[in-house]
């Protein structure tokens, strides 16, 4: 918003600037002119010699202000990306530190869960949620748009950290895990049906395959599950 509208003032600012040297040049080159002619100093032909070289100058001055809205624009996104960029993330992804244990089971509680996204700090998307999933069963989370339902997964994922609250697998803090193993323990297909253009659970298979076979016997058992 506030980039909008700074951005919408340079842009009118040299708009209007290039218009009014580009006319202000119009209207000193014919006035000079006529004058010159008047008084016999110059002739018609030499002063539309001029007015020609003064308005191509002054046409190519006006363009270059005309930018100056696009110039403003390129920086600020600049400005937006490096920040971006320079943001440093609270989850070390990197990092081996934590607990791997032996066989996961897959209990997983969320207990008394806030949560709001960093990047959208006022939409609270949890506050004081507990939901318990039991290893071994198929489980759906269903509601309407925007409820919160990929906001779970990403939160096992460890996408995000909770803003208070925990999340347990087999009792044991997501926070305390190795990052790296929690996340080989998960298959997760998510909305997006180009990129693997496969059933759902063919391309849950192609992450639980990898862990236990072979390059080539993966191929083999994706290629026996689609017939
Ligand atoms: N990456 C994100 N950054 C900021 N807000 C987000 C992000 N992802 C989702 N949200 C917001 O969090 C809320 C829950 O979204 P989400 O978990 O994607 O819902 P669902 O999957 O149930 O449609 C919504 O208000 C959504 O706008
Ligand atoms: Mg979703």
């Amino acid at each position: 918003m506030k980039q909008g509208i700074r951005s919408g003032m340079v842009g009118g600012f040299g708009f209007s600037f290039s218009s009014l040297m580009l006319y202000l040049t119009y209207a000193l080159c014919f006035y000079v002119g006529a004058q010159y002619v008047h008084e016999g100093k110059s002739t018609f032909k030499d002063v539309f010699r001029v007015y020609f070289a003064l308005v191509f100058t002054a046409f190519g001055i006006s363009q270059t202000s005309a930018m100056a809205s696009d110039s403003t624009k390129a920086r600020e996104s600049a400005t937006s990306i490096l920040a971006l960029i320079d943001m440093r993330s609270k989850i070390n992804s990197t990092s081996d530190e934590g607990i791997k244990l032996d066989k996961a089971d897959g209990n997983i509680h969320l207990n008394h869960v806030t949560f709001k996204y960093p990047s959208r700090p006022d939409v609270q998307v949890f506050s004081d949620f507990t939901l318990g999933i039991p290893s071994r069963k198929t489980f759906a989370l269903v509601g309407e748009s925007g409820s919160g339902k990929s906001t779970v997964i990403a939160l096992l994922e460890r996408f995000y950290d909770p803003d208070s609250g925990t999340i347990s697998l087999d009792g044991i803090e997501l926070k305390n895990l190795t990052l790296s193993w929690l996340r080989d323990q998960m298959g997760l297909v998510s909305q997006e049906p180009v990129l693997f253009n496969d059933t759902i659970r063919a391309k849950h298979s192609i992450r639980k395959t990898r862990r236990s076979y072979g390059r080539g016997d993966y191929h083999c058992r994706q290629g026996s599950q689609r017939s």
